[in-house]
């Protein structure tokens, strides 16, 4: 017997009853972008694998063990995008859009791949929302972009669930001299670190600061502390971003330890977080790369982003019940009619009704039936109105138009009067 296909482990399909709240989600979250002036921009989602061992950093996590990387029929070394930073410098660099100091306030959204372990929050096909800027080197930008995803937290409802974790990572001499200090710390307690941690010395010192192992976290009590190591232009920065931060009334807290897990980061790193999703409670994170796209080749460009997992954003909506009713509104009639002739009339004036009344959301019978048939699935649609269409409502033309969710009395509206009928009606709800 053939085995039941079935989806890839940690690739999720996103049901019928689920989209409405991603497209709730998203058109939110694009009217506000267009409200502070960010352009969308689309973007392959495979890339040669280069692209994201520069970017992202071997000795990352997602270089080192999570990408999806194949080698295509001409041999060469492609990955589906883990992440949209990369993609978008590649993309800014290839077209010249920061030529000449231009500044670019960009924004994307899809699906990046992950070979991660699925768990609630955490998937191998995941959706992200993510902005970059370019060409901006002050803390104003990075105040704006976190004054924008505050905006969207407020206007999601998420306001009260959701707070922000801000660190500087300093220039990256100053990170160099820290991770110098860090790893001859933790050297000297190598036995007791965690055997990640014990990896990451090697590849990724900085991560270690994240470490969830109870024991390292001991250790790294009195560990040399970045802020210590801040060199005088990022301090100054991230002290420019607090300032304009309480200026709009933005609290935050100041997190040592937040490293962010790619190599392209220096000075402001910050994450939204929630307490209300379990271990995967960073919903939004993002920071500045002025380095990176230098380090494809460009001349040096400050750029600086974030990027939110709708995944995460869609469950916390569900978990806190802040999904708005009116997304899964029901169709305001539901036309049934009985007969080749009154079949064929009803799609004409269906047709006609959805020119005439912007908004209208009609069904139509499919599949003919008995009047009972029709009725019970016009009531199952949760219409509000059956509109009835057999032989002696098409001679003279009418309809009967029967309200389903109160015990008003049917009544029968001439097809001249119907789209105004409908109207009101709609304006009535
Ligand atoms: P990231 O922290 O790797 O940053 O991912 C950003 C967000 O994507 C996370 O905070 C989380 O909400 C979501 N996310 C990440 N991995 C998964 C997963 N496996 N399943 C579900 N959701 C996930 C970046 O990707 C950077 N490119 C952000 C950025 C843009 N920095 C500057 N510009």
């Amino acid at each position: 017997m053939s085995k039941t296909l079935q989806a890839i482990r940690g690739m999720n399909d996103i049901l019928p009853e689920q989209t409405p709240t991603w497209r709730y989600l998203e058109s939110t979250f694009a009217s506000l972008l267009d409200a502070y002036g960010y352009r969308e921009i689309r973007l392959p989602i495979l890339e040669f694998t280069e692209l994201f061992a520069r970017g992202i950093g071997e000795g990352t996590d997602v270089v080192d063990k999570e990408m999806y990387t194949f080698r295509d029929r001409n041999d060469e070394s492609l990955t589906l995008r883990p992440e949209g930073t990369a993609g978008t410098v590649r993309a800014v660099l290839e077209h010249g859009l920061t030529g000449g100091g231009q500044v670019q306030k960009l924004w994307y959204t899809g699906p990046m791949f992950r070979y991660e372990k699925p768990q609630k929050g955490r998937y191998r096909q995941f959706h992200q929302i993510g902005v970059e800027v370019f060409n901006l080197p002050g803390p104003d930008i990075d105040a704006e972009l976190i004054a924008l995803t505050w905006r969207l937290w407020k206007a999601l409802g998420l306001g009260d669930s959701v707070t922000l974790q801000l660190n500087s990572l300093g220039s990256s001499e100053a990170r160099g001299v820290y991770r110098d200090a860090l790893v001859a710390y933790l050297e000297k307690h190598f036995d007791a670190l965690d055997e990640d941690s014990q990896r990451r010395l090697k590849t990724n010192p900085l991560r270690i600061l994240d470490s969830k192992n109870a024991m390292t976290q001991a250790l790294l009590a009195d560990a040399p502390t970045l802020a210590d190591y801040l060199d005088d232009d990022s301090r100054a920065h991230f002290e420019g971003l607090k300032a304009r931060l309480d200026a709009m009334g933005i609290t935050y807290e100041i997190n040592p330890k937040l490293v962010r897990g790619l190599d392209y980061y220096g000075r402001t790193v910050f994450e939204w977080v929630t307490d209300k999703l379990g271990a995967q409670g960073t919903v939004c994170a993002g920071g500045r790369y002025d380095g990176l796209i230098s380090q494809f080749g460009g001349k040096p460009t400050p750029g600086v982003g974030f990027a939110m997992g709708v995944e995460r954003l869609v469950l916390l909506l569900e978990t806190l019940e802040r999904v708005p009713e009116a997304l899964n509104a029901p169709a305001h009639a539901y036309l049934c009619a009985f007969g080749e002739e009154a079949e064929r009339a009803a799609m004409a004036l269906a047709e006609s009704l959805r020119n005439e009344v912007p908004g209208l959301r009609l069904l139509v019978n499919s599949g003919s039936g008995s009047f009972k048939s029709q009725f019970k699935k016009a009531d199952k649609s949760g219409a509000v109105y059956a509109l009835i269409l057999g032989d002696d409502e098409l001679a003279q033309r009418v309809v009967g138009c029967k309200p389903l969710r109160d015990d008003r009395e049917q009544q029968t509206i001439g097809w001249d009067a119907l789209a105004a009928h409908l109207a009101t009606c709609i304006e009535q709800a």
